[in-house]
């Protein structure tokens, strides 16, 4: 049975500009919130690092695997997560919306899950609280630390917690047919995820390790949704149950008639 909550992951091009070190896209993050506020389904959002946590993670040479690396760009890349956090913290309550900012650390020992944990989030929903949570750099075992992508976050959270509604917020449109086309995929069936790593699609960098994510979730059974943050309409739509422009790669064993 899947939960009554959208898991909504806020990518960093969209909240960020991502050309350009630690700049916020405010207009994109005041447009994106003003629509999460409007509705009343019970929320939990993760959040990429873009021009903050990336930037300072490809500075000090950090990556997903686990590696002793410099504390002193551990120190750094977790502050400007903090900072980029509290900016749409902050954001959220001008809003009067309920956020609760809570950090990958606390939910995660090394490589495991502390379901307990996340099962508060969802229990804190139902208190009208928006927990919020981002991609980090993590501790994973004696001396080695490792980034911990929001993406990644998305599948842990949706392996325990099985929410209704799972989208990634990106700065495209969804997953385009092939590069020059420029038009997009409406729907993936799960039973077409093997072409889907061919090379049909253009899936490249971020994008690869959302659609990565993306399948690994839609393969236990929910539908996801890759849509553009800059187009919060759209987002609203998925929310309402409404057809729109955007992926869905469709859960494998979902009877849900999401668009
Ligand atoms: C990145 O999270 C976290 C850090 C680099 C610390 P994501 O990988 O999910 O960020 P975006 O959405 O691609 O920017």
């Amino acid at each position: 049975m899947q939960r009554d909550i959208a898991l909504i992951k806020l990518g960093g091009s969209v909240i960020t500009h991502k050309e350009n070190p630690l700049t916020i896209n405010r207009i994109a993050i005041g447009r994106i919130l003003k629509t999460l506020s409007s509705i009343k389904i019970p929320i939990i959002l993760v959040h990429g690092g873009g021009s903050f946590g990336h930037y300072w993670s490809i500075k000090y040479d950090m990556h997903s695997k686990p590696e002793r690396y410099s504390s002193e760009g551990i120190s750094v890349v977790h502050e400007s997560m903090i900072l980029l956090n509290d900016i749409l913290v902050k954001s959220m309550l001008k809003l009067k919306m309920k956020p609760y900012s809570v950090p990958p650390f606390s939910f995660l020992s090394g490589k495991k899950i502390i379901l307990k944990k996340i099962n508060e989030l969802a229990s804190m929903t139902r208190d009208e609280i928006i927990p919020i949570t981002y991609g980090d750099i993590v501790y994973r075992s004696p001396h080695k630390y490792s980034i911990l992508s929001g993406d990644e976050l998305m599948t842990i959270i949706s392996y325990v917690l099985r929410p209704r509604k799972i989208i990634f917020v990106a700065n495209v449109d969804g997953i385009y047919k092939d590069p020059n086309a420029k038009e997009i995929v409406q729907k993936i069936e799960g039973k077409s995820s093997i072409k889907f790593s061919g090379v049909n699609f253009d899936i490249t960098g971020g994008m690869k390790r959302k659609v990565r994510e993306a399948l690994k979730i839609s393969r236990s059974g929910m539908d996801v949704h890759i849509v553009n943050g800059f187009k919060p309409d759209r987002l609203l739509k998925i929310l309402e149950n409404r057809k729109t422009e955007g992926t869905v790669i469709k859960g494998k064993r979902s009877s849900t008639g999401n668009a």
